[in-house]
């Protein structure tokens, strides 16, 4: 299958990405990725100004069924510059998304400015979604908010730039996130960061199963899927069809990135499956993502992306 793929100046020749999320923290677990097989690109851990340590320990935990998690990272990253020295070394083998997020409105905007006075000429994302960070809620519920920030970023910032955002769940949302993400020149939407602010309880102690927030976090994994679709699909039937689409959430087998597909998707991330499995999980998929071409006939991604049927 020609998997070749392109969103504004960035060519991708396979569907898979990591997600910003809880394995994309060192230039070790970034190195792991961009050297596994059927990667489309790496994407870097979402950069504040500074480093960032984070919430206390334990901040993440895998459900035994292997395909769940919950986490409550709180954003622990090596800071701006040490991603923008990784993506800028001359020998990657992938392209790279370069992940900006801040923790108020001047942080993302300087970290922009910063980025668009960079060398980088590569695919950025802002991160408006993030359910951890005790106190900060997740920006882009809030609209006026997030298209105070999109007015004032396109104002300076001239390289392609996605955004990623959290969970909808009221077709009123959809419309009117959908509304403020068309005025502006967005290379792409990625959908769905974790849902936030799930609750765990180990059933040996009946304690839950994370320190931070008492315990309250992002859930990814299996059970977002029915979540990550929807979001995909909805959105994708209201943005200009400029705006390409990355679809994240409950991608743990090919299936799952089939169904992404069908929504609309034109990349794939990967979160939680990527946490538990490793980088060997994106072979895994291509490959079954393969079998499921070949038993359907599907001969062009064209026949597939977008194509979700209803009665
Ligand atoms: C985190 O660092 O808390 C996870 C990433 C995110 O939710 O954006």
């Amino acid at each position: 299958m020609d998997y070749t793929t392109k969103i504004a100046n960035t060519t991708f020749d396979h569907l898979f990405i990591n997600a910003a999320g809880v394995y994309c923290q060192t230039a070790e677990q970034l190195d792991q990725i961009q050297e596994a097989e059927a990667v489309a690109a790496v994407m870097t851990k979402s950069a504040t100004a500074e480093l960032r340590l984070g919430n206390q320990e334990p901040r993440y935990a895998a459900f035994p069924d292997q395909h769940n998690t919950i986490n409550s990272m709180g954003l622990p990253n090596l800071g701006l510059d040490y991603y923008l020295n990784y993506v800028l070394k001359s020998h990657l083998k992938r392209p790279t998304i370069f992940s900006v997020v801040g923790l108020s409105q001047t942080e993302i905007v300087a970290n922009l400015k910063k980025l668009q006075a960079s060398n980088y000429t590569g695919l950025a994302e802002l991160n408006l979604s993030c359910p951890n960070v005790p106190g900060e809620p997740q920006i882009a519920y809030d609209f006026q908010t997030t298209d105070e920030i999109l007015k004032q970023v396109f104002a300076f910032y001239d390289k392609p730039l996605g955004i990623k955002l959290p969970p909808y769940f009221d077709l009123a949302h959809f419309d009117q996130i959908a509304k403020i993400l068309n005025r502006y020149p967005l290379a792409y939407v990625n959908s769905i960061n974790s849902v936030g602010n799930g609750l765990v309880i180990d059933p040996k102690t009946d304690k839950v199963v994370m320190r931070p927030k008492d315990g309250f976090g992002g859930l990814g994994g299996a059970q977002i899927k029915a979540t990550a679709l929807a979001n995909v699909r909805a959105l994708r039937l209201r943005l200009r069809p400029e705006i390409k689409m990355i679809g994240t959430g409950g991608v743990t087998c090919g299936r799952d990135v089939f169904d992404h597909l069908l929504c609309g998707a034109d990349l794939v991330s990967v979160g939680s499956q990527l946490a538990i499995e490793g980088p060997t999980v994106f072979a895994r998929l291509e490959k079954e993502l393969e079998a499921i071409f070949t038993e359907k006939q599907i001969t062009s991604l064209d026949q597939v992306c977008g194509k979700l049927k209803i009665f």
